[in-house]
């Protein structure tokens, strides 16, 4: 719901999109196009701009870039701006739309020096195209079988000195042969609200929508530390202020907007909600499995992990512990639930045993 990259995948079934040429869609047209235009991430920003002046500086292509966060927090944007800094062509692709290592090495072979190829979900790469990656990303060679049995034999080819971007949003399911092989590696934070207001401003502009500050703040700081989320949320604040009349976004429209879509004002949408809810109402309190929890609030366990559970997280309402997913004090607080005496037992024992 609110995440959708459309990127690749659709219609659409080649494997590699070039930016050359590209029909701009409108999430595009929000993406910031350089470092300096880039909000946020300061870090990241400060580290990349020294490797890629440095790697400019040598003449050689930047490394490979690891982009590790939650969905919709810049990694794709990123890429982009990496290859436009380097004056390479960005390719976009997914480990999912890789199915067999000929498809991989179709992508390398047509890759020029300084290209950068950006594969997203790379975690989700399968065992015979991840092999191929590591010569491809080592020596920037391609190794390749031909024939079978007796008579086969091994070609190395030679690539151009690319660079791989790859982003996941779940770092830890990436085997470390390949983790290894990044020079870089670049963790992406959620934003601060003041961050997400700049985000929000700067879109307005670029879309042409009139916002009052006190509207901006309003979204920004609904919207879960995450760029794409504003941006969806400004979009269909737009929709509800242009229906109830003309001039400028207002607070009250603003409001009235995310109270229709059931945003409430901490940004918590009626998923986030339920996911609570059954902490609370079905398990008491008491650690529960994603597996489970997934089941119970009909939603796809990936999903929860990736989307909501990140931002509830961050936020304290819930822990991670070695047993399950619990509920903490200000998942009730934020519900309005009084904290029965069990489940304050409960919540003693996490509070105690999760420091993590
Ligand atoms: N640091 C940022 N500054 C401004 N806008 C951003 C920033 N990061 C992301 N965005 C906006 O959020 C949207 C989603 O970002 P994207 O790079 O597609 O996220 P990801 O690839 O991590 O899911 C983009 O359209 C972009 O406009
Ligand atoms: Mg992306």
């Amino acid at each position: 719901m609110f995440f959708d990259d459309e990127e690749y995948g659709g219609e659409d079934d080649r494997l590699v999109k070039s930016t050359k040429g590209e029909y701009d869609v409108e999430e595009n047209v929000l993406r910031p196009k350089s470092l300096s235009d880039y909000v946020g991430q300061v870090k990241v920003k400060e580290n990349l701009n020294v490797y890629m002046a440095a790697a400019k500086k040598r003449g050689e292509a930047l490394e490979h870039v690891l982009l590790y966060g939650a969905p919709g927090l810049g990694k794709t944007t990123l890429a982009h701006i990496i290859a436009n800094e380097m004056g390479g062509q960005l390719k976009l692709t997914s480990a999912p739309a890789i199915e067999r290592s000929g498809d991989l090495a179709a992508i390398l072979t047509n890759l020029n020096d300084g290209d950068v190829l950006f594969i997203d979900e790379i975690h989700r790469l399968n065992h015979s195209v991840e092999e191929i990656l590591y010569s491809a990303m080592e020596d920037y060679a391609l190794d390749i079988i031909v024939g079978k049995g007796p008579s086969a034999r091994n070609i190395r080819f030679s690539l151009k000195k690319f660079t791989l971007i790859g982003a996941t949003t779940k770092a830890g399911m990436i085997a470390t042969p390949l983790r290894n092989r990044f020079g870089i590696i670049c963790r992406l934070e959620m934003y601060t609200p003041a961050e997400l207001k700049e985000i929000v401003l700067k879109s307005a502009a670029k879309l042409g929508i009139e916002i009052d500050d006190s509207a901006a703040a309003e979204i920004s700081k609904r919207s879960r530390g995450t760029p794409r989320i504003a941006n969806r949320l400004l979009k269909r604040v737009r929709d509800f202020s242009q229906i109830r009349g003309e001039g400028s976004v207002t607070i009250e429209d603003a409001r009235y907007a995310l109270g229709r879509m059931e945003i409430d004002d901490l940004g918590l949408d009626e998923t986030d909600r339920a996911i609570l809810r059954a902490m609370i109402e079905k398990f008491d309190g008491k650690p529960v499995g994603l597996e489970t929890l997934a089941a119970t609030v009909n939603e796809d366990a990936n999903t929860i992990e990736d989307v909501y559970e990140p931002y509830l997280l961050q936020m304290g309402f819930i822990a991670r512990t070695p047993r399950g997913r619990v509920i903490l004090r200000g998942g009730y607080e934020h519900l309005g639930y009084k904290i029965t005496e069990r489940q304050a037992s409960q919540l003693s024992v996490f509070d105690k045993d999760d420091n993590d």
